[in-house]
Order: structure tokens, then C-alpha cells, then sequence
């Protein structure tokens, strides 16, 4: 017999029922099934299922060769699956259209590649400025948001600098404001350390860090680095196009 105060079995199961709700909802990022096969070299991505959570910081590790960039290129949008689906914050990026893709990439993503992609004849404020002018902001409030993310990777003093004028890790900094400019669902980062001495991988890690802790982005960074790894709440091995473990 149930007692007053106590959860009955009917209400447990709704209880469940709502967490399961919840559980979706929650989900920002799947992969069914999904592969993704090159004629020249097979199958980079090999039937791979994957899950991640809104505000998640997911680590992808893995040896040279084993799906990881083919990974991130999918959840981006800058690649297609050869069969299989990637569902990104409710929109299914392997059926979408290039103008989904672009409103896609250019609203709910930012993505920090190994070798920057910065333009060289613009400096920090005006390459951090580039996303939200490519969505029409007013000049006053892009200019406005600009300088507060520069200022949060640690930048304000160099905001003017050309990029010939920065360090690999101001640059790499300079990659991370433009990524988190327009305050994206996910973040995607692809070896942000890779190219860095130790004290600016330091730099990027501890802004990696301070991103994670603000928890309004989902954060999915491939890395070598075990440091990296280990500050990921979660960590994704791959091997031969495969997930070994998650
Ligand atoms: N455009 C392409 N054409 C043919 N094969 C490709 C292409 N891109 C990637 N591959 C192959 O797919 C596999 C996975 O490549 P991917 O770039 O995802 O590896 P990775 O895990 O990111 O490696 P790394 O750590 O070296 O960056 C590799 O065997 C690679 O040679
Ligand atoms: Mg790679």
C-alpha cells in the first residue's frame, strides 16, 4: 500500500516518463548510425552513434587518421554523411538545404580551426567582428560584443594589432573570440593546441576552461593533448573510424 507523501508506481513511471522528456530535450548534438566512406580511402566514419548534451565539454581523442576532423566537419555542417543522420540542437544537418547549412553555421556554431583562418589585413576587433556583421548586427552592438568577448580571452590590449603582430597563442585566442562572438549553441575546435608552445597552450586551456565553466556553450574539442582531455567532463576515443568508448 502506498503512503500518504510517498511516490506511487503510477507516478513514478510519469516521473520517469518526464526525465526521459527531459533527457531529449537535452540532447544537443546526435549521431545515428553514421558513416562516412571516401572512395580513395574507405571509411573515415564507420556506423558511429553518439550522443552529447547541451552544455556538455566533450574531449575527442584518438590516434592520426581514426575519423576524429571527419567527425567535426559532420556535426558542422561542412561535410555529409554517406549514410547515417547528424541532428544538431533539433535540425537534421544530413537532409538540410545550403541555406539551412549557412543559417546553421552561421547562427548556432562556431568552429576554431588548427591554423586560425584569421584574415590577415584585419585586426583582432575587426576579425571578432566578422560573424555578427555576416548576420546584419548594427555596427555599435557588434562592436560592443566584440570587445567584450576580447576581452574575456584576455585580448583587450591588442585589439588593434594585426595578426602578423600576435603570437601563436594570441592568434589562437584571437580564432576562440571570433568562435564565441555570437554566442553559439556549440563550440567546435579542432587540435586548438596543437600548433602551441606550452605557455600559450596553457593560455588557450585555461580559456577552454573558463568557457566550460560559464556553461552556456557545448563544447567539442578534438585533442592530443592529455591536459585538454582532462579538463573535458567527458572523453570520446576513437579508433579506425570507430568510438571505442564515451
Ligand atoms: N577528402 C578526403 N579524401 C579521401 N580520404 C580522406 C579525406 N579526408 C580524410 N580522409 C581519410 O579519412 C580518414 C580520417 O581522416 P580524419 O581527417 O578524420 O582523421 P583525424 O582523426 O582527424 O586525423 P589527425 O589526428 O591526423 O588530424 C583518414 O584515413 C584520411 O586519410
Ligand atoms: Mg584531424
Amino acid at each position: 500500500m502506498e503512503r500518504k507523501g510517498e511516490v506511487g508506481t503510477g507516478e513514478r513511471a510519469r516521473f520517469a516518463e518526464d526525465a526521459a522528456v527531459a533527457y531529449q530535450a537535452a540532447t544537443l548534438i546526435t549521431l545515428r548510425h553514421v558513416t562516412r566512406r571516401y572512395a580513395a580511402s574507405g571509411a573515415a566514419l564507420d556506423d558511429v552513434s553518439l550522443e552529447i548534451a547541451e552544455r556538455e565539454f566533450v574531449a575527442i581523442t584518438g590516434p592520426s587518421g581514426c575519423g576524429k576532423s571527419t567527425m567535426m566537419h559532420l556535426i558542422g555542417g561542412l561535410d555529409s554523411p554517406t549514410s547515417g543522420e547528424v541532428i544538431v540542437d533539433g535540425l537534421p544537418l544530413h537532409g538540410a538545404s545550403e541555406k539551412e547549412l549557412t543559417d546553421y553555421r552561421r547562427h548556432r556554431l562556431g568552429i576554431v580551426f588548427q591554423f586560425f583562418n584569421l584574415l590577415p589585413t584585419m585586426t583582432v576587433t575587426e576579425n571578432v567582428c566578422v560573424p555578427l556583421l555576416l548576420q546584419g548586427e548594427p555596427l555599435a552592438a557588434v562592436q560592443a560584443k566584440a570587445a567584450a568577448v576580447i576581452e574575456l580571452v584576455g585580448l583587450a590590449d591588442r585589439a588593434g594589432h594585426f595578426m602578423h603582430q600576435l603570437s601563436g597563442g594570441q592568434l589562437q585566442r584571437t580564432a576562440i573570440a571570433r568562435a564565441l562572438v555570437h554566442q553559439p549553441k556549440v563550440l567546435l575546435a579542432d587540435e586548438p593546441t596543437g600548433n602551441l608552445d606550452s605557455v600559450s597552450a596553457g593560455q588557450v586551456l585555461e580559456l577552454l576552461q573558463k568557457i566550460a565553466s560559464q556553461g552556456s556553450t557545448t563544447l567539442v574539442v578534438v585533442t592530443h593533448s592529455e591536459e585538454v582531455a582532462r579538463l573535458a567532463s567527458r572523453r570520446i576515443r576513437m579508433r579506425d573510424g570507430k568510438i571505442l568508448d564515451s
